[in-house]
């Protein structure tokens, strides 16, 4: 095998899954970007092709640069790396496109070197990248693409992963409907305190949700899909939300609510049919709008970033 690149696939990952904003996420297998990364002799990092989104290629400006940046000023290898970028995850989506990119520099860098640095210290670097992207270190989307699965971000100073079981029949429905909204503009309209009552009912549904997961109650876990405190506000931003989620629970998912900090929508289902169906069920609010989306079906991801043959 040429350890000098490699080609990899980076996750789109949905973070928040409702109730656990900013600490919750999963990775998903049916969307993600591609990078190539190449271990070069010169010292230094440069980003030497982006392809599908007009992005820079500015080290400091990137955020696989910025990500990559914090990779090298940890390791001791006096070499250099080149990555490429091939997006297919769309900027200010939802669904972890900074995240993808972040996470797959740094995981492709430490491939090459034979694995220095463990997932946790991976995610701090790619966390990086996430505080150039929206202003705020936030590792939920970043966690999940290293990781794989469901992951729950205990703490992030000090950084406190844990990787959470997947239930066997879990599907993801996503809809991201055309229209753009920054990861910074979607925090900006947040609420800096919330009610204790709120509280009680989030970290209620958290617990809950992770128990859910834990035991494959798929009860449990549709009953604990519930944002008080996020969704209510960041809604507003998203036109016709509330019919697709009234239209996807209608359809028979276990829950549904806004990817990350949207616009992408997400469901959970019990079941590829059920979430073929209620894909479908979401996709038809956009079509009577007029308002062009892509529709994806995915299993949840185990494995996160993988690699592909190059
Ligand atoms: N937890 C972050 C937010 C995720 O909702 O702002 C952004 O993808």
């Amino acid at each position: 095998m040429n350890k000098d690149s490699i080609k990899i696939f980076c996750p789109a990952t949905i973070a928040n899954i409702s109730c656990g904003f900013d600490v919750l996420g999963l990775a998903l297998s049916a969307i993600g970007d591609e990078m190539v990364i190449k271990k070069v002799r010169n010292p230094g990092l440069s980003i030497t092709k982006i392809s599908g989104l007009d992005l820079p290629k500015e080290i400091h400006k990137n955020v696989a640069g910025v990500a990559g940046l914090a990779f090298m000023e940890a390791s001791e290898y006096k070499g250099g790396f080149e990555i490429e970028i091939y997006k297919k995850i769309k900027a200010g989506s939802g669904i972890g496109s900074s995240a993808a990119s972040a996470a797959g520099a740094v995981w492709g860098m430490n491939y090459l070197l034979d694995s220095p640095f463990s997932q946790h210290q991976l995610v701090q670097f790619a966390m990086a990248g996430e505080k150039l992207a929206s202003g705020v270190a936030h590792a939920d989307n970043v966690a999940p693409a290293i990781y794989g699965g469901f992951t729950l971000v205990r703490s992030t100073e000090p950084l406190d992963v844990i990787p959470i079981h997947v239930p066997k029949e879990l599907y993801a429905s996503i809809i991201h409907p055309h229209i753009e909204i920054k990861t910074s503009d979607s925090r900006k309209i947040l609420k800096t305190s919330i009610s204790l009552a709120d509280g009680i009912k989030q970290w209620g549904n958290v617990g809950a949700l992770v128990a859910g997961l834990y035991q494959e109650d798929y009860g449990l876990i549709s009953r604990s899909l519930v944002d008080h405190i996020v969704e209510p506000i960041r809604s507003i931003l998203i036109p016709g939300f509330d019919e697709v989620k009234h239209e996807a629970l209608g359809a028979g998912a276990l829950g549904c609510g806004i990817s990350g900090s949207g616009p992408s929508i997400f469901a959970l289902s019990k079941g590829l049919k059920t979430a073929q169906k209620v894909t479908q069920a979401m996709s038809k609010v956009f079509e009577n709008m007029d308002l062009s989306y892509d529709p994806y079906v995915s299993k949840i991801n185990t494995k996160g970033i993988q690699i592909m043959t190059l």
